[in-house]
């Protein structure tokens, strides 16, 4: 089945909380994700999973141990499993996250901004998949 096309600035436009995942469609074993970032998220890894981050507008800083990497509209990084890093965005920036179905935004920590996957799925029409 052919899916709809899916417009990445249109939908994050719509999104009004930040740190808060939306599931927009699974390829395979992965899901691809929306999201408004703002201010400073929380250190944790994700011990199986890769990361991809794909900057649609603003700009992201990845905090690692001992080092920092800035991200500007239009550049894409992944982080690696097992590594532990902490997104920071001064002012508002948007993403798209690709990252296996099992992995929790936040790893192992739980945090007050954590979401369950179940939240980053409600009303995709992918409950379930
Ligand atoms: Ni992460």
């Amino acid at each position: 089945m052919i899916t709809d096309v899916r417009r990445l600035n249109a939908e994050l436009d719509q999104i009004s909380e930040y740190w808060s995942p939306r599931i927009i469609a699974r390829v395979n074993d992965q899901y691809v994700k929306l999201a408004k970032l703002k201010g400073e998220f929380v250190w944790h890894d994700h011990a199986e999973e890769d990361e991809l981050f794909f900057i649609v507008k603003g700009q992201l800083e990845m905090q690692y141990e001992g080092r920092a990497v800035t991200l500007n509209e239009g550049d894409m990084h992944v982080v690696p499993k097992g590594v532990r890093h902490n997104p920071v965005a001064q002012e508002e920036c948007w993403v798209m996250l690709v990252e296996p179905v099992e992995t929790k935004h936040t790893g192992d920590v739980l945090a007050d901004k954590t979401r369950s996957l179940d939240e980053q799925l409600a009303g995709t029409g992918l409950e379930g998949a």
